[in-house]
């Protein structure tokens, strides 16, 4: 079946949405290869009232934003609801995606193809990190940070710095709130 397809938005843009709670060095590579492939790269925070998690929506977006701050074609901003439609709301060309290991695959399958489903023109692009942060998710560096070991080298030096604050206030990096990536 063919595809209909919208007029192509001036400078492509890529969607890499995510939980982020907290930002790491795998989300990091993943943002900074997808920012040589596209125009501008919007990081979507997801806002998720189910959950619990570390940090605020608001609070990853200012984090996000320090850390890309000398990036002119990265942005960030959070979203709610389907994806897709926020996709189409910033007339996004694709959704970015990292893939670490064979046991990602399954659920990001899945997604891809509903997401495709949902808005058939929007494609989903996978990248795979650098090696050395295929180990990596925010669910494992908070439950390793919450038992007191060492996350630096695995998150930005910013990120390791407000976990600490967070700790420091008493609201530790449990496990808890963890996300899937
Ligand atoms: O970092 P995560 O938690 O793996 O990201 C998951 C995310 C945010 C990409 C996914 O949960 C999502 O897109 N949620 C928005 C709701 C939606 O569109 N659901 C249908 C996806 S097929």
């Amino acid at each position: 079946m063919p595809l209909e397809r919208r007029d192509p938005p001036p400078g492509r843009l890529a969607l890499f949405p995510g939980s982020f709670d907290p930002l790491t060095n795998g989300h990091v590579d993943i943002v900074l290869r997808s920012a040589h492939l596209f125009e501008r790269v919007l990081i979507a925070v997801l806002v998720n009232p189910d959950k619990k998690p570390l940090f605020t929506p608001e609070e990853r977006v200012e984090i996000i934003r320090k850390v890309f701050r000398e990036y002119p074609n990265v942005e960030v901003d959070t979203f709610a609801g389907l994806l897709v439609d926020y996709a189409r709301q910033k007339r996004a060309s694709a959704i970015v995606r990292g893939l670490r290991a064979v046991s990602d695959f399954e659920y990001e399958f899945q997604m891809a193809l509903m997401n495709r489903h949902l808005e058939p023109t929007l494609e989903t692009v996978f990248m795979m990190p650098a090696e050395q942060y295929t180990y990596l998710s925010s669910r494992l560096i908070k439950e390793v940070f919450s038992l007191g070991g060492e996350v630096r080298g695995l998150v930005p030096p910013i990120v390791e710095e407000q976990m600490r604050k967070k700790q420091r206030a008493g609201q530790g990096a449990g496990a808890q709130g963890a996300g899937a990536q």
